[in-house]
C-alpha cells in the first residue's frame, strides 16, 4: 500500500455496534456532536432486519431528528461531509453503497487514484451514482467479497489498492460487524462495557464528543491500522499484514458538560467564558516537567516554534515572552512555512509545536521535517491521544477541555499561559510566573461578568455594518492584533486586518478615513507610550478609535474597553474582549459563529 504525504480533509464519522437496539438514533445523536468537522451534508446507514437502510441529505445534521432512525438496529454508521470530490448534493452525501446495497461505507479523506479504480470498475459493469471518490470503496469491497466471504479481509484488501490518506467505516449485510480502517484522519474507539447502566458495545468516531455521553473509555486506532468489531469484542490489526495489534484502554478526562453547549447559544461564547477556569487548568502543570523543558530549551542549539492560525499567534506572543521575561531567543515560524527551515535544524535543535486539535497537517509536516534532521519535538496540545501528541517526543497538555467552536478561543489563552510558564522557568522564576498567571485568572474571572459582555455587545452594534476594521498592537499585543483580525474575519466575515502599531505609517494608514473603526490593543508596558501615539495618528485621520487596555488614554480613545493591568500576561486579557466582539459581530450579522463558511475545526489538509 502507498501512503501519500497529503493529509486527509475534515469530516465526521461515527459508527456503533453492540447490544443496544437503537443504533440509528445513537449515531445521529452522536453525529450532531461532530458537526463542527463538516457540515455540508449528512447521512446514515443502519442494518434493519438483515438489510441496510440509507438516509442522507444536504444540510446540517443538527436539523435532523434522531427519532426518524428508531427502527430496531444494532449496527449503524453515519457521516457529516466536507466535500472534496463532487458538489454538495444528496447523491454525493455519504454513506455510499454498492449496487445491491449490501455494503455501505462512510469515508473521510481522498482516494487519490479513484479515477483509475472507477474506470476499471465501470468496465466490470459496476454502476456509479455519485461524483465522489468514495463510491469506489463499496464496489471494490464487493469485488473482494466474491473470492471470500470474510468481510474484514475484503475491506483490508480493498484498502491495499487505495492511494491517499483516509479513514473509513464499513458494514455488510453478510456480517454483523463494523470494520474501520485508518491511514490518515483520526479514528477513536469508545468502549462500552456491560454494566447495569450500559450494555456491551463499541463506538468508532473521528472524535470523542460523538460518544462521550456513553463512555470515557477509549482505544486509539493508529495510522495503518484497522479494527473489526461485532459489539462483543474488538480486534485491532495491521492494515498491511493483517497481524493482530495489542491495544490499551485509556480513560479520558473530558466530561459531558464540557462537550455540550449548556446554557449558551453557541460553543464560541461558552468557550470564551470558560477562560475563567481553563487558563488555571493550563498552568496546573508539574513544576518538574516545566523545569525539564526549560532546561531542554537552554541546551538546545536553536529552538523553533511552529504552529498554524491562532496557535501560531500564541507562538508569536511567546517569542516576546521568551525575549522580555527570559532574554532567550526562539524562532517562530508558521507551520506551513517550516519546510525551508530544515537548513537550520540539527540533531541538537528543538522544535516546539503548538496545536489545539493535534491533527493539523501543516504541523505534522513540520514534525516530519524536524524528525528527518534528528531534532527533538515537544508538543503543546489540547487533545490527548491526537496524532501530534503521539508523534512528539514529549507532550504538555493545556487541559482546556473540548473546544468545539471553529474559532479557537480558550485554546489560545491556554497555549499562551503554558508558553509563558516555560519562559518564566527559563528565567529561573517559575513560581513568579505561576503567581502572575493565577492573579490574571482571578482578574479575568472578575472581568467576565454579564455587564462586561453586554457592553461589548453594544459596541458590536455600533460597528457591525462596517466593511473594514483594523486592529493595532505593539510587542506582545501585536500578535493579538493579528489574532483579533482572524477571529473577526472567520466568524463575522468583516474584512479585518491586524498591524504592528509602528507599521501603520509604512502603508496601512492610507486605508484610514472618516469613521473607520480601529481597535488599539494597549498595555502598561515598555511600548505603552508608542501605541498611544499610533492611536492618535489614527484619530487624526478620522478613525473611530476603540482602545482595549488598562488605562483610559484620553483623548486617544473614542471608546474604551477596560481590561485589568496584567503585566506580561496582558495579551491573555486583551484578546478576550476581542473574542467577544468577534462573536457578537457574527451573531448580529446573522452568521453562525460555530460553523463559519469554508472552514473546519481541524485542518487536516496541507
Ligand atoms: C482559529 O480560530 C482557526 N480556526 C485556526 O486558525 C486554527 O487555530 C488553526 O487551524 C490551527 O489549529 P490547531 O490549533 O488545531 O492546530
Ligand atoms: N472525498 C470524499 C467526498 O468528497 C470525503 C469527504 C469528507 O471527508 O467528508 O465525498
Amino acid at each position: 500500500m502507498y501512503f501519500s504525504l497529503e493529509y486527509a480533509n475534515m469530516c465526521g464519522i461515527f459508527g456503533y455496534v453492540g447490544k443496544r437496539a437503537d443504533a440509528g438514533c445513537i449515531v445521529v445523536r452522536g453525529l450532531k456532536n461532530l458537526e463542527y468537522r463538516g457540515y455540508d451534508s449528512w447521512g446514515v446507514a443502519y442494518q434493519v432486519n438483515g438489510s441496510i437502510l440509507v438516509k442522507k441529505d444536504v444540510g446540517r445534521i443538527s436539523a435532523v431528528s434522531a427519532d426518524l432512525f428508531s427502527n430496531a438496529s444494532n449496527l449503524a454508521l453515519a457521516h457529516t461531509r466536507w466535500a472534496t470530490h463532487g458538489g454538495v448534493t444528496q447523491l454525493n452525501a455519504h454513506p455510499h453503497t454498492n449496487e445491491d446495497g449490501t455494503v455501505a461505507v462512510v469515508h473521510n479523506g481522498i482516494i487519490e487514484n479513484f479515477q483509475e479504480l472507477k474506470e476499471d470498475l465501470l468496465k466490470r459493469g459496476h454502476l456509479f451514482l455519485s461524483e465522489t471518490d468514495t463510491e469506489v470503496i463499496p464496489h471494490l469491497i464487493e469485488e473482494e467479497l466474491r473470492s471470500s466471504d470474510d468481510f474484514a479481509l475484503a475491506v483490508r484488501k480493498a484498502c491495499m489498492r487505495f492511494q491517499g490518506r483516509f479513514a473509513i467505516l464499513a458494514m455488510h449485510t453478510g456480517s454483523q460487524t463494523l470494520v474501520a480502517a485508518r491511514t490518515g484522519s483520526p479514528l477513536i474507539v469508545g468502549v462500552s462495557k456491560e454494566t447495569a447502566d450500559h450494555p456491551q458495545g463499541y463506538f468508532i468516531a473521528s472524535d470523542i464528543p460523538a460518544f462521550i455521553e456513553h463512555t470515557r473509555l477509549v482505544q486509539y486506532i493508529d495510522d495503518g491500522e484497522m479494527v473489526v468489531t461485532d459489539g462483543n469484542s474488538i480486534l485491532f490489526m495491521d492494515l498491511k499484514t493483517g497481524e493482530e495489534r495489542p491495544k490499551r484502554e485509556v480513560e479520558i478526562q473530558w466530561t459531558i458538560e464540557q462537550a455540550q453547549k449548556g446554557k449558551y447559544a453557541h460553543y464560541m461564547l461558552k468557550e470564551i467564558m470558560e477562560q475563567k477556569e481553563s487558563i488555571a487548568r493550563a498552568i496546573n502543570q508539574e513544576e518538574e516537567e516545566i523545569e525539564t523543558i526549560a532546561k531542554a530549551i537552554r541546551s538546545a542549539r536553536g529552538t523553533f516554534l511552529a504552529a498554524s492560525g491562532t496557535a501560531h499567534k500564541a507562538c508569536m506572543a511567546a517569542e516576546y515572552f521568551f525575549s522580555v521575561i527570559a532574554e532567550h531567543h526562539v524562532n517562530v515560524v508558521s507551520a506551513c512555512e517550516f519546510k525551508l527551515y530544515h537548513h537550520f535544524l540539527k540533531p541538537e535543535s528543538l522544535l516546539i509545536v503548538v496545536s489545539q486539535s493535534g491533527e493539523t497537517a501543516d504541523v505534522l509536516e513540520a514534525i516530519k521535517i524536524a524528525r528527518s534532521k534528528g531534532s527533538k519535538v515537544l508538543a503543546i496540545v489540547n487533545v490527548q491521544g491526537s496524532t501530534i501528541d503521539r508523534e512528539a517526543d514529549y507532550t504538555l497538555y493545556i487541559n482546556a477541555g473540548p473546544e468545539r467552536g471553529v474559532a479557537s478561543t480558550k485554546a489560545l489563552t491556554g497555549q499562551m499561559a503554558v508558553l509563558m510558564l516555560i519562559a518564566y522557568a527559563l528565567k529561573g522564576a517559575l513560581r513568579e510566573g505561576k503567581q502572575l498567571l493565577l492573579d490574571t485568572v482571578a482578574q479575568i474571572n472578575d472581568m467576565l461578568n454579564p455587564r462586561y459582555v453586554e457592553r461589548i455587545e453594544h459596541l458590536a452594534e455600533k460597528i457591525r455594518q462596517k466593511n473594514d476594521l483594523y486592529i493595532i498592537g505593539r510587542g506582545w499585543n501585536y500578535p493579538m492584533a493579528l489574532e483579533s483580525a482572524i477571529k473577526i474575519k472567520e466568524v463575522s466575515y468583516i474584512h479585518a486586518e491586524g498591524f504592528a502599531g509602528g507599521e501603520l505609517k509604512h502603508g496601512p494608514i492610507a486605508l484610514i478615513e472618516e469613521g473607520v473603526p480601529c481597535v488599539v490593543l494597549a498595555g502598561n508596558d515598555e511600548v505603552a507610550v508608542d501605541i498611544v501615539s499610533n492611536a492618535l495618528e489614527l484619530k487624526a485621520r478620522g478613525a473611530y478609535v476603540i482602545g482595549v487596555g488598562p488605562a483610559r488614554r484620553r483623548p486617544a480613545f473614542d471608546e474604551w474597553i477596560k481590561v485589568p493591568d496584567a503585566g506580561a500576561a496582558q495579551p491573555l486579557v486583551n484578546i478576550i474582549p476581542m473574542q467577544i466582539l468577534a462573536y457578537f459581530l457574527a451573531v448580529q450579522r446573522g452568521k453562525d459563529p460555530d460553523m463559519p463558511r469554508n472552514l473546519a475545526k481541524s485542518v487536516t489538509v496541507k
